[in-house]
């Protein structure tokens, strides 16, 4: 499939997607705290998205059998949300979350400490979110797509931590998934040329240890190989002219005001 130029209407409508899962998000941040259960917060996730007139993008997506995902410490991604599963006094758990609003698609994850966490862990989500700031600078026109892969690559490995390589960011728009395929590495001066109008979910996911990962029996479940806590930081955002747009943020909300959220 080629990668898709959005009218600005189509912006629009993805616009208010994004809005609408950031107040999602919103929501679901008051919630973790040791003693919810992953189940609590897919439910709470499902409501809210329905209230606000949206589909869940993510339930029954490949036979995905949740609203959201929740992974906790060494998984990376792609949790199922579990009744028995509850969340405890030094966990960081990342809440990936997905929404279709008038048939277009916003995508965004964050990644929380549930009550007091180690300073490595805290270290971990901080540098996994600024990797993506970092990597977005790099997200206008003219610039090739890998310079945001390096860029997120550089961050994070200078931190000393290390860029899952088994999943990528995407395209978005009408699909969850279009094209193109975004590594979080990559040597920059590669990759397909940034166009106004394009339409990205980026994602670093960042392992403390090796980069290594592995699905459990569930097939859906990643984790690190080594166990190692891993954090994922996600928005959908929109090349434009200048600056690039945080798509899946509240209305009126700048890079600049995300990045001290
Ligand atoms: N946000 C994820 C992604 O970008 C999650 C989708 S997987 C699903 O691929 F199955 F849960 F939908
Ligand atoms: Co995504």
């Amino acid at each position: 499939m080629a990668v898709t130029i959005k009218s600005q209407h189509e912006i629009e409508i993805m616009r208010e997607a994004g809005h609408i899962l950031a107040t999602v998000h919103e929501e679901l941040k008051k919630l973790v705290e040791p003693g919810i259960s992953t189940m609590e917060l897919n439910r709470y996730a499902d409501k809210l998205i329905r209230q606000h007139g949206c589909i869940p993008s993510f339930l029954n997506y490949n036979g995905y059998p949740a609203s959201l995902c929740v992974s906790v410490n060494d998984e990376v991604v792609h949790g199922i949300p579990s009744k028995k599963r509850i969340l405890k006094d030094g966990d960081i758990v990342s809440l990936d979350c997905g929404v279709i609003y008038r048939e277009y698609q916003s995508d965004a994850a964050r990644t929380y400490a549930v009550g007091n966490i180690s300073e490595e862990a805290q270290r971990l989500i901080d540098v996994t979110k600024q990797s993506f700031f970092e990597g977005i600078k790099y997200a206008k026109p003219g610039n090739h797509l890998y310079d945001i892969s390096a860029a997120i690559q550089k961050y994070v490995e200078s931190n000393g931590f290390s860029v899952v390589r088994d999943l990528v960011g995407h395209g978005i728009g009408r699909q969850m998934h279009e094209d193109p395929q975004i590594p979080n590495f990559k040597q920059r001066g590669r990759g397909i040329k940034l166009r106004p109008g394009m339409t990205l979910a980026i994602e670093p996911m960042v392992n403390m240890g090796a980069y290594d990962v592995w699905f459990l029996e569930d097939d859906w479940t990643v984790v690190s190989r080594d166990g190692s806590y891993s954090a994922h930081y996600e928005n959908t955002i929109l090349i434009t002219e200048d600056e690039p747009r945080l798509l899946s943020v509240k209305h009126g909300t700048t890079i600049e005001d995300e990045i001290r959220n």
